[in-house]
């Protein structure tokens, strides 16, 4: 399966679903990164791969579902099968969702239906909840709304900042996104 990932910022999780498209027995290849920030730090790694690149900026259009519609474009173009959200710090339209239903992914850092949104490591403390982790999803229009595909779990500990507790995270993130996709791109999941 043809794979693009969209993201806003350093790219770790990219940086983990392109290493794992590196084995062979991988169901899935990265075709191309996609970016709504031109700085985003993550669109020199995924260079650095030899994967193609794009940035588009919302000030270029007039409107979130022109934005959107020029995505799915660039998309298009590179006969995309599959597209898995990293860090893509932006709202889609229903338009977008429904056009890549069943082929958008997303991570989201927290146990969905918990903690949708921003701020969730942080909002997590405040509750003072003794575990917290994170969620591979469908994306559906609703924020944070579709269904799991992989979940993980880790505990909050004593002493945690939201720094500690989403490094804590993050490495589970790196492991279960490049699980969902290969479950997704195997056609194990519908
Ligand atoms: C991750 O924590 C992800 O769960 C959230 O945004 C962060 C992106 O980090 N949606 P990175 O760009 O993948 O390093």
């Amino acid at each position: 399966k043809r794979v693009a990932i969209l993201i806003s910022g350093r790219g770790s999780n990219m940086s983990a679903l392109i290493d794992a498209c590196k084995s062979a027995d991988y169901p899935a290849e990265i075709v191309g990164v996609g970016s709504n920030r031109a700085a985003a730090p993550g669109l020199k790694i995924a260079s650095s791969h030899g994967l193609k690149t794009f940035s588009l900026a919302q000030s270029q259009f007039e409107s979130r579902e022109a934005f959107d519609l020029a995505l799915t474009q660039k998309l298009e173009e590179w006969h995309v099968d599959i597209v898995c959200l990293a860090g893509f710090m932006r709202m889609l339209t229903p338009e977008f969702t429904l056009h890549w239903a069943g082929r958008l992914i997303n991570i989201h850092p927290s146990l969905l239906p918990l903690y949708r949104g921003l701020d969730t490591h942080a909002r997590a403390l405040a509750d003072g909840a003794s575990v917290h982790g994170c969620t591979v999803h469908f994306v559906t229009p609703g924020l944070d709304e579709g269904p799991t595909i992989l979940q993980a779990q880790v505990p909050v500990l004593p002493g945690d900042t939201p720094e500690t507790l989403a490094a804590r995270i993050l490495v589970e993130e790196h492991r279960i996104y490049p699980e969902a996709l290969r479950l997704l791109a195997s056609g194990a999941l519908s």
